[in-house]
């Protein structure tokens, strides 16, 4: 078969591995998954409810307009219906994007490291992909005005970034995207947006109507919990939102992640607690880092990214070994460092007390 070159030597996605497969391969009676960002506390109650009265009709196709959930959002948001692309999962949005704006002949502007689904979908539609070093876990904006050029055509810029957590002043993010050409769109993918703390943060929604080539990603995966849904969506200006309607799918997401995220959605109290309990729950974090004298990234996340004192796969092992499913930095592009979702007290304590065990190297401490 002639597969698009681009396939050549790229691997399918590799998530990291699932509470049945550790339980199941160590003996453990207790696995808690600190890997992949999402809720420690689950959902909004409200979404349990729902779910319980199983009040969907499978057997009709979802409603390919998102009709309901788009007129909350856009509420929320105080935006038109028009400026919203519901995605499955930000992951889709992203993916459309690239299908939208990406080929041959063009190219893509990026952090390194960051969230690798810009890359790889930029990869498989040809792109030139131009990737500029984070400087201290925070993007580059002066190197990323330095690499446009006229074959430039997406921006992606991850805010807070993944895997390093840090939030990008908003001063300096106005500043960059006041030099970025018009036809030029700059992605900000705010898949942790809820869990910002820091009071100097702007939400950039307030921009869009300066600049028309920003698109905002969001996501109901996060602090709404509901990563298993599969519901993300984007805000942008309507003609952004009408090229991209055109490369998604008809049915993209089903009805219960569409009903499901409505309801998730109208609880904000539980997404108000949740940011409140993480941001405590990231001190300790902060503080467990420097009592042990290893760095950890200045995250506004519900993840951090932390030293470790040994191999960051011998390190991701061994706290496997002890029930905690975390990514070694080694598959992040960050060696010698560990992400680690922010859990509950109890998690946390719990797993403070298992990465003890790799600070006693050959017996003295780090
Ligand atoms: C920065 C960032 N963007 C996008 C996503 C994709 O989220 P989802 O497809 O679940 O909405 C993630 C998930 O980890 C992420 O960390």
């Amino acid at each position: 078969m002639n597969w698009k070159p681009a396939l050549e030597g790229m691997t399918p996605y590799k998530p990291g591995r699932s509470i049945e497969e550790v339980t199941r391969l160590y003996g453990l009676k207790e696995v808690v998954k600190l890997a992949s960002n999402e809720n420690p506390y689950g959902c909004s109650p409200s979404v349990k409810e729902f779910i319980a009265t199983d009040a969907i009709q499978h057997e009709i196709y979802p409603d390919g307009y998102a009709s309901l959930l788009r007129s909350k959002v856009a509420a929320k948001h105080d935006v038109s219906e028009d400026a919203l692309l519901f995605g499955n999962g930000s992951d889709e949005i992203i993916m459309l994007i690239a299908r939208a704006l990406l080929g041959k002949g063009t190219n893509t502007i990026m952090a390194t490291t960051t969230f690798p689904q810009y890359a790889h979908n930029a990869k498989i539609e040809g792109a030139e992909i131009k990737q500029v070093q984070l400087k201290d876990g925070q993007h580059d904006l002066e190197g990323f005005a330095r690499a446009i050029d006229d074959e430039t055509s997406v921006v992606w810029v991850c805010n807070p970034n993944n895997p390093t957590g840090n939030l990008i002043p908003s001063d300096q993010l106005l500043a960059f995207i006041e030099q970025v050409p018009e036809n030029i769109l700059v992605v900000l993918d705010e898949a942790y947006f809820e869990y910002i703390t820091a009071d100097t943060h702007v939400d950039s929604v307030t921009w869009l109507g300066k600049f028309p080539n920003i698109i905002i990603l969001r996501t109901f995966s996060k602090a709404y919990g509901l990563a298993s849904s599969r519901v993300g969506y984007a805000i942008g200006q309507p003609e952004v939102i009408a090229h991209l309607n055109k490369v998604r799918s008809p049915f993209n997401n089903n009805s219960t992640g569409l009903a499901v995220a409505e309801r998730a959605l109208a609880d904000q109290a539980f997404i108000d607690q949740c940011r409140q309990v993480n941001h405590e729950q990231r001190a300790r974090f902060t503080q467990y880092a420097a009592d042990n004298n290893l760095h950890v990234f200045d995250s506004q996340t519900n993840f951090v990214l932390l030293e470790v004192p040994v191999d960051a796969d011998q390190a991701a092992e061994k706290l496997l070994q002890q029930g905690f499913i975390i990514r070694s930095g080694n598959a992040l592009g960050t060696p010698g460092y560990v992400r680690v979702t922010i859990g509950t007290e109890q998690q946390n304590s719990d797993f403070f007390a298992a990465f003890d065990t790799l600070l006693v190297v050959e017996g003295s401490m780090k």
